[in-house]
């Protein structure tokens, strides 16, 4: 996690640096902190616990005029996130600063034969490790190149990085390395960039350049930016990237937080994603990169993804079994490491990742890559890594996605999985041309339903009073809505720190009802659809106990308004749409009763939007 960012060039570094970590901090909000290299030729650093808001006061007071530093927002992976844990980290004589996005797994090992060789530590993080290994390798080896030094450095590493590293003996060079964690880099008339990711940048170049794993640059005050393999030779054509996000996508635009921007977003989201995506008659998806013999072929689906993404996974298992007719396992990439995969020559892997970075996603994508499956990457970020790594990607255009509460990129992924599901249906012949048009033109319907569900935002408001004296909340669901139950759940545990589970509803009976008490709030998903009549009898039995029932409910189900205490209703629309519209009063639900509790919906305690570390 952690979002790094640097810069050098002919402009003042500092406000880059700052608006860099304001735009980064959805990586991590533990601690920040800065470093300049000022005009005596001294590097001098800014840190603290905290937010990166509580840097910027603190940089108030600071005189940070230069034209050259770096800068990190963390998130706490080795010990406290204290004031002497903000990176950056500098060398014992203070000649070098890193910071570092990662986890350098051997450093204890290092630490240890630093310590011996009569290095003094400041922290205990195991970023710190790299300042001391460059500070030698600087005075040894490498002798005076800061470039040469910090390669020199990483060989001695395991695990992952992003690295960037400055040096008052090189002044105004910023050397960077990246190995697992994301890394890039700009080249511009005012100066060269490095940023955890391109939202950083989206203001500054519509171009990035993108270091691959074992890379490293050179990056002067002239704008130039240089690229070298882990050998030390210079690669000719460096990955590269054009950025058609624009960078006001990433304000908050009249909005009182992200979380309700990128709820507001989601029908507009949607039509990008649809647009172009159906032609006489036939899906396209052409960055499926198998021929019409190998879809037709595919004998076994893997999805894996985490948190809200695994949500989407769920529900794509039920629409590629039921439209494409092909078995389908669905999984929680952070267990899957310890699954017997089943891979044929025909297996498809279908990983969901909005930020496309998560780590556990990505080291299942490379376990099926390796056991011979082909990956198919669904994600929002371009040029991400789970989007590189893949034999194909669909990018779901929602745009930046700033909130740690994932909304806009979940529905926008349940759309990409049903287009997906469709193109395997239509390929294998498991679905008549005329049905595939007839469920994609139910997908062009989904937006104008967001925004009925939208305008009755005061529903999830009004509900939200049902939580106010709360301390747990049971969501329940059926068949697909099992899923949205889930998402329900986990929405309102990461916004509003209030405890929820989800159960599948006929589940219910065998454990959960225990904790029904009066006034204990269940939410009831429970659509017009072939499980109604059975989610009814659950909502029944809830209320039999006593529990608060907040519905989500079809328009103008009267059995349901007559018991439950409330409900959020939504426009009629077929069985495979219900999931895509309904959980949009959950979420709004969620941070209605999140705002009541005084919680920051866009940056929830311990969390951190990306998630690089298994
Ligand atoms: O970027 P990814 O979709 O791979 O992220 C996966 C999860 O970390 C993410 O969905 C997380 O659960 C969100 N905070 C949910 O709102």
């Amino acid at each position: 996690m952690c979002g790094i960012v640097g810069y050098t060039g002919s402009s003042q570094a500092a406000p880059f640096l700052i608006e860099g970590l304001k735009t980064l901090e959805y990586r991590g909000y533990d601690s920040a902190g800065v470093e300049i290299l000022d005009a005596s030729g001294r590097l001098r650093g800014v840190k603290c616990a905290g937010r990166v808001s509580a840097l910027a006061d603190r940089c108030k007071t600071e005189d940070l005029r230069s034209t050259c530093g770096i800068a990190h927002t963390r998130w706490a992976t080795h010990d406290a996130p204290t004031d002497r844990n903000a990176h950056p980290h500098e060398s014992c004589d203070g000649r070098i600063a890193i910071v570092h996005n990662g986890i350098i797994e051997n450093y204890r090992a290092l630490r240890e034969e630093l310590q011996a060789r009569g290095h003094t530590f400041r922290s205990e993080t195991d970023s710190e490790v790299v300042a001391h290994l460059v500070e030698e390798t600087m005075s040894g080896a490498a002798s005076g190149n800061l470039l040469e030094a910090l390669r020199l450095a990483t060989r001695r590493l395991e695990g992952t990085w992003a690295i960037v590293a400055m040096s008052a003996d090189e002044p105004g060079v910023l050397a960077c390395a990246r190995k697992g964690s994301p890394l890039v880099l700009a080249s511009t008339e005012g100066g060269a960039y490095a940023a955890s990711d391109i939202t950083a940048l989206a203001g500054v170049t519509s171009h990035v350049l993108q270091l691959d794993d074992g890379q490293l640059a050179r990056m002067l005050p002239s704008g130039e930016v240089a690229v070298y393999d882990e050998q030390g030779d210079a690669v000719a054509e460096p990955d590269s990237l054009d950025i058609d996000w624009d960078a006001s996508a990433a304000t908050l635009g009249g909005y009182d937080d992200f979380m309700a921007k990128e709820i507001a977003e989601q029908p507009a989201a949607i039509e990008r994603l649809l647009e172009g995506r159906f032609a006489d008659g036939r899906v396209l998806l052409d960055e499926l990169t198998l021929s019409d013999e190998q879809i037709a072929q595919i004998d076994r689906v893997y999805v894996v993804a985490c948190g809200t993404s695994l949500h989407v996974g769920l529900l794509a298992r039920r629409l590629i079994e039921r439209w494409a007719r092909i078995p389908v396992v669905a999984v929680a990439a952070s267990e899957f490491i310890y699954e017997d995969v089943l891979v044929t020559d025909h297996t498809l892997c279908v990983i969901i990742t909005q930020s496309g970075e998560t780590a556990d996603t990505l080291a299942a994508a490379r376990k099926m890559r390796a056991a011979g499956a082909n990956v198919f990457a669904i994600t929002n970020v371009l040029g991400s890594t789970a989007a590189r790594e893949s034999d194909g990607v669909l990018y779901i255009k929602a745009g930046p996605e700033v909130c740690v509460a994932s909304t806009k990129a979940y529905t926008a992924q349940m759309v990409a999985a049903s287009i997906l599901a469709l193109l395997l249906a239509q390929k294998n012949g498991s679905m008549a041309t005329g049905e595939v048009g007839r469920k994609f033109r139910e997908l062009r319907h989904v937006p104008d339903l967001m925004r009925t569900v939208l305008d009755r935002s005061w529903q999830a408001k009004a509900a939200a009073h049902d939580f106010e004296h709360a301390s747990s909340a049971l969501f329940i669901g059926r068949a697909a809505n099992s899923a949205t139950a889930s998402e329900g759940a986990l929405k309102l545990k990461e916004v509003s720190y209030l405890h929820a589970e989800a159960y599948p509803a006929g589940e219910m009976k065998h454990g959960p009802i225990a904790l029904l008490e009066p006034g204990f709030p269940v939410v009831a998903i429970c659509p017009r659809d072939n499980v109604r009549d059975k989610m009814f009898s659950n909502i029944q039995e809830a209320i039999a106990r006593g529990a608060t029932c907040v519905a989500v409910a079809t328009d103008g189900d009267e059995d349901v308004a007559a018991v439950a205490s409330r409900v959020m209703w939504i426009p009629e629309c077929p069985d495979n749409i219900v999931p895509i519209v309904a959980v949009l009063h959950l979420q709004m639900l969620a941070r209605y009763v999140a705002l009541a509790r005084g919680c920051d919906v866009d940056k929830p305690r311990n969390l951190a939007k990306s998630v690089t570390v298994e």
